[in-house]
């Protein structure tokens, strides 16, 4: 509810934050510091309630604000919007639905969740005349969810593509531009902020698989459940793929992406590429996110900006706090329905290029692939570029080699 002065106006929207680490205290900060220009945006003056945490901040400026029990949250009437960053799908699902059941609008950077039970959230929310939104659980910082259902909402959605996971480009930069180790560059990134609480979220693509499925289900309209969708992190890129790849002005990027095919089934993935120097997102390094997004209309679009931290993270949940005073009662509908494994296509149908290191010289590469783009030879044998080919044909030529590298080229 937001409450009225005696003229009628509306003053305040009050909002409760549960979960104060890295993006729920940017939250508290921001609104704070940029009070001013967000009740502009908003119409009404934007004011955190209450801050849930099971930990004390005793020394915090907000500690006044500081409650360890839910049911304040959810039993307080001025409470219009509840912003969960706690992460992770147990407690944050179980908040998640009882304030909505509550009549709360909820907003969150939880892709974790969002990706898992999005589609029963939603429902939730819609049930109760209340929204649920996510701008920030994919991208960070970077506008893409709203753009994608508003701004490009008359465009049919081919293909979206990106590089969804700062801490992993942020790596993968460093090892490609400092020489720096995967161990060395990944502590920079935990200590900057970027990382998830468990790191191998990040490295083992687990993250960009959740952040893919949701923009699968937001361009289809479809439920594309994570458990559905293959996903390889970059725990095994290794230096002498990063020497290769640079030798062809190439770069390796984590991308994950999502393509209607001909069938109508989507097929997504997560997997290192080999990116050329043509290829719109070669340059988006360190902890930017670039997401490439195809509709008949518009043909290719890009997005590009910070894609974890906790201000530019923050700034995505404002968003969307400001955006649920907008949305409610206008029966605009963010949302996609169930579906199953009859909706995913194989991924392997996708034709490209391909990078693979495999033990075998150039001569045999040649015989098997016709004409090929060699980059460097070591020990255990030959890197090479293929000409365009299926995955499905690529793993047939590689049937009885041992090949110790084998990525999509993105041109
Ligand atoms: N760990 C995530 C990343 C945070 O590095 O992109 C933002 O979702």
């Amino acid at each position: 509810m937001r409450c009225r002065g005696h003229k009628g106006m509306i003053q305040m929207i009050n909002v409760a934050v549960m979960g104060y680490g890295t993006v729920g205290s940017g939250v508290v900060e921001l609104l704070h510091v940029n009070h001013d220009r967000i009740a502009r945006s908003a119409g009404d003056s934007v004011r955190v309630k209450y801050i849930l945490d099971v930990r004390d901040f005793e020394d915090s400026p907000y500690a006044g604000l500081f409650v360890k029990d839910f049911a304040v949250i959810e039993n307080d009437p001025e409470v219009s919007v509840v912003v969960e960053t706690i992460g992770g799908v147990g407690v944050a699902q179980e908040f998640t639905r009882r304030a909505l059941a509550a009549g709360k609008s909820v907003v969150t950077s939880n892709k974790e969740l969002v990706s898992e039970h999005g589609c029963e959230l939603l429902k939730i929310a819609g049930e109760h005349n209340v929204c649920y939104l996510f701008e920030a659980s994919v991208g960070g910082g970077v506008p893409i969810l709203h753009p994608i259902s508003a701004c490009l909402a008359a465009d049919d959605i081919d293909e979206i593509y990106g590089i969804l996971n700062g801490t992993t480009n942020y790596i993968l930069t460093n090892m490609f531009k400092n020489g720096a180790t995967f161990d060395k560059a990944l502590g920079e990134a935990q200590e900057k902020g970027y990382a998830e609480r468990d790191p191998s979220a990040d490295i083992n693509g687990v993250d960009t698989c959740r952040k893919t499925c949701i923009l699968a289900d937001i361009a289809f309209g479809r439920n594309i459940a994570p458990k559905y969708v293959r996903t390889e992190g970059i725990a095994n890129v290794s230096a002498i793929d990063v020497e290769h790849v640079s030798t062809a002005g190439a770069s390796i990027k984590l991308i994950g992406r999502t393509v209607r095919m001909p069938d109508g089934t989507i097929a997504s993935y997560t997997a290192p590429h080999v990116l050329t120097s043509e290829n719109l997102l070669v340059n988006v390094e360190g902890v930017f996110n670039g997401i490439v997004v195809r509709g008949d209309a518009t043909g290719e679009t890009m997005f590009y900006g910070k894609g974890a931290g906790k201000l530019p993270t923050a700034t995505a949940v404002i968003a969307d706090i400001i955006e649920t005073g907008k949305t409610i009662g206008t029966g605009a509908f963010l949302g996609w329905s169930e579906a199953g494994e009859e909706v995913i296509g194989d991924p392997d149908l996708l034709e490209s290029r391909w990078y693979i290191r495999a033990n075998m010289d150039f001569d045999e590469a040649a015989v098997r692939f016709g004409q090929i783009t060699m980059l460097g030879c070591d020990e255990n044998g030959a890197a090479f570029i293929t000409g365009s080919m299926t995955g499905i044909r690529c793993a047939e030529l590689l049937e009885d080699i041992e090949a110790i590298t084998v990525y999509r080229v993105l041109e």
